[in-house]
């Protein structure tokens, strides 16, 4: 086991219905630390920069207009096994097919036809280190010592 960091975005159905909290929540119960947080809107730049494995794909529009909604939030994970840990947590993608107690499962929903899945979750080691460069700058990650109050 590593400590490891990965990048989280609360999607837009998250951040509009108020589930923000709930979810932060289930991360910091796990004693994961945040280590950097912001909100931000997505564009077409921004959305084809992070997804660009789905530029293309049939989904990819349907997937811009949902990120763009509103904005997010942005967030990096640490603790151990953070990158695999996170994926769990988060469910399956479809709404309707992730686990409930999972984050997709119990926030996740669809919607004449939409799908709606609350968060996104860095899905390796490569694409946590991608994805968390593209939104955070090194001066924008904070280490601290949990030891201090655990
Ligand atoms: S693939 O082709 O199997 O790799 O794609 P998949 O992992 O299923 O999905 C990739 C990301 O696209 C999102 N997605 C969608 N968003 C909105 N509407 C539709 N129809 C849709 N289909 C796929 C899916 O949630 C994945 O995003 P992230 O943020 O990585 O979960």
């Amino acid at each position: 086991m590593a400590v490891e960091r990965t990048l989280i975005i609360l999607k837009p159905d998250a951040v509009i219905r108020g589930h923000m909290g709930d979810i932060i929540q289930r991360f910091e119960q796990k004693s994961y630390r945040f280590v950097g947080m912001k909100l931000i809107q997505f564009t077409k730049e921004i959305a084809e920069k992070h997804y660009r494995e789905h530029i293309g794909k049939p989904f990819f529009e349907s997937l811009i207009s949902y990120i763009s909604m509103s904005p997010v939030l942005i967030a990096v994970v640490e603790g151990e096994d953070a990158i695999s840990v996170t994926r769990k947590m988060a469910g399956a993608t479809h709404p309707l097919k992730s686990e409930p107690g999972s984050i997709r499962g119990d926030f996740g929903f669809v919607k004449n036809d939409n799908m709606y899945n609350a968060i996104h979750a860095s899905d390796s080691q490569e694409s946590a280190e991608r994805e968390i460069g593209i939104y955070f700058g090194p001066e924008e990650l904070y280490s601290y010592d949990d030891k201090k109050v655990l």
